[in-house]
């Protein structure tokens, strides 16, 4: 465990497991529907690399690169398309993939975007579900765990952009914070 860590809230071997279960449902879900899978990046890098080798359907992917405004542990929910699709979703099935859904603003704002763009259908999956942080109500339609509210990083997820790469997700130390 790295020393900024506190507590591993979500092992390697957990996430794994999770991930190859969603894998599967998502490849009955969208048999035959050719979806085109869209990772949110950065947070969702980690979950969408693993997460596509699980899924055993023919499939399209691309990417979308968004950012909220605000302090690094809070979002604001103005969202900033930083990057945007390079595959048109008019008539597609599109399965949106995040690593956290938390005030659920980021998601509310793409959801609504693919939609005007006349995509066939916008389903979500994401690892992580924050569901007693929500301000507006949107639910995902896959997720693999609820965590509590704690601000959690690794597997995708940062603190000022660190610990994205860690295998685990958890929770830093307090004293890592204050020293930011
Ligand atoms: C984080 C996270 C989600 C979003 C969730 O992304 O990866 O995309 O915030 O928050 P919300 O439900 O309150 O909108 P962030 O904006 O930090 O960008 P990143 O993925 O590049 O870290
Ligand atoms: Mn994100
Ligand atoms: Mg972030």
């Amino acid at each position: 465990m790295q020393n900024d860590m506190q507590e591993i809230l979500f092992s390697e071997e957990m996430i794994q497991e999770k991930v190859k279960e969603l894998g599967e449902v998502i490849s009955r879900e969208y048999e035959g529907k050719n979806p085109l899978v869209i990772c949110i990046l950065k947070g969702a890098v980690m979950f969408m690399s693993d997460l596509v080798k699980r899924i055993t359907i023919p499939l399209e992917m691309d990417f979308m690169a968004v950012s909220s405004y605000g302090s690094s542990t809070k979002s604001s929910g103005v969202v900033r398309i930083l990057k945007d699709l390079d595959t048109s979703v008019e008539g597609r099935h599109v399965l949106i993939v995040e690593d956290v859904i938390d005030s659920g603003l980021t998601l509310s704002y793409l959801r609504d975007s693919l939609l005007q763009r006349k995509a066939e259908s916008v389903r979500i999956v994401t690892l992580f579900d924050k569901p007693h942080r929500r301000t507006i109500d949107i639910r995902p339609d896959f997720y693999g765990f609820t965590v509590p509210d704690k601000f959690i990083v690794g597997y995708g997820l940062d603190f000022a952009e660190k610990y994205r790469n860690l295998p685990y997700v958890g929770v830093l130390k307090p004293e890592v914070y204050q020293n930011k």
